[in-house]
């Protein structure tokens, strides 16, 4: 557990940039999401978008939309399905200078816990349909399934997704 004071809230659209500007620095070129991308997800489903700020700057976020289905896909990372049962996970990412001090592990579990406390709101009425959500699905590299299985999520297995050369890891939570 963190000693760091942690504030978890969604993400307000002036910070947009704050978060690209750790994307960009924390994953690889080829898998950073771009600018217009997170601005897409910050519009679509705001409540999806959670940061993490110590001293009211953000050191981490989580962004997901939403999609159909039991599995994640390229399609859907680049979709938000306002009726999708279930929250894609694009980017779980902590500021370099932040990382190994337990936020991923907090942001993680205070995210599973916002999508709970969306569905218990039967808030169905929000623009971006959050509400009515079955499971939480991600994909990671296999050094990283740890972080997420520790989070409560169970492997799938292989990945359909094929990008780069290291395998993806399809992980997913069940509610
Ligand atoms: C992955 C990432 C989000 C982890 O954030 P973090 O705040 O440093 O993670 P935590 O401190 O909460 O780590 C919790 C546990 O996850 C595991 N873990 C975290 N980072 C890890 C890494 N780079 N390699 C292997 N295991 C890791 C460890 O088991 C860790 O526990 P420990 O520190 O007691 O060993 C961060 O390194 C990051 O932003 N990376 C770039 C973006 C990325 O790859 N995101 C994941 C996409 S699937």
């Amino acid at each position: 557990m963190t000693s760091l004071q942690l504030e978890h809230k969604t993400l307000p659209v002036e910070d947009v940039p704050l978060a690209y500007k750790i994307e960009i620095e924390e994953y690889p070129e080829d898998e950073a999401a771009t600018l217009e991308s997170l601005t897409f997800r910050q519009a679509n489903a705001p409540e999806l978008f959670q940061g993490c700020y110590v001293d009211g700057t953000l050191v981490g976020y989580v962004v997901s939309t939403l999609a159909s289905g039991n599995h994640l896909t390229h399609d859907s990372m680049s979709v938000h399905e306002p009726q999708g049962n279930a929250v894609c996970i694009h980017s779980v990412c902590v500021a370099k200078a932040y990382q190994r001090r337990g936020i991923a592990r907090a942001m993680l579990k205070e995210y599973l816990e916002r999508v709970k406390r969306l569905n218990q709101a039967s808030s169905s009425s929000e623009s971006s349909g959050a509400g009515h959500q079955e499971r939480v699905l991600l994909i990671a590299h296999k050094e990283l399934t740890g972080l997420y299985s520790g989070a409560g999520f169970e492997m799938v297995g292989l990945s359909e997704v094929v990008h780069g050369p290291d395998a993806w890891y399809e992980m997913v939570y069940h509610f």
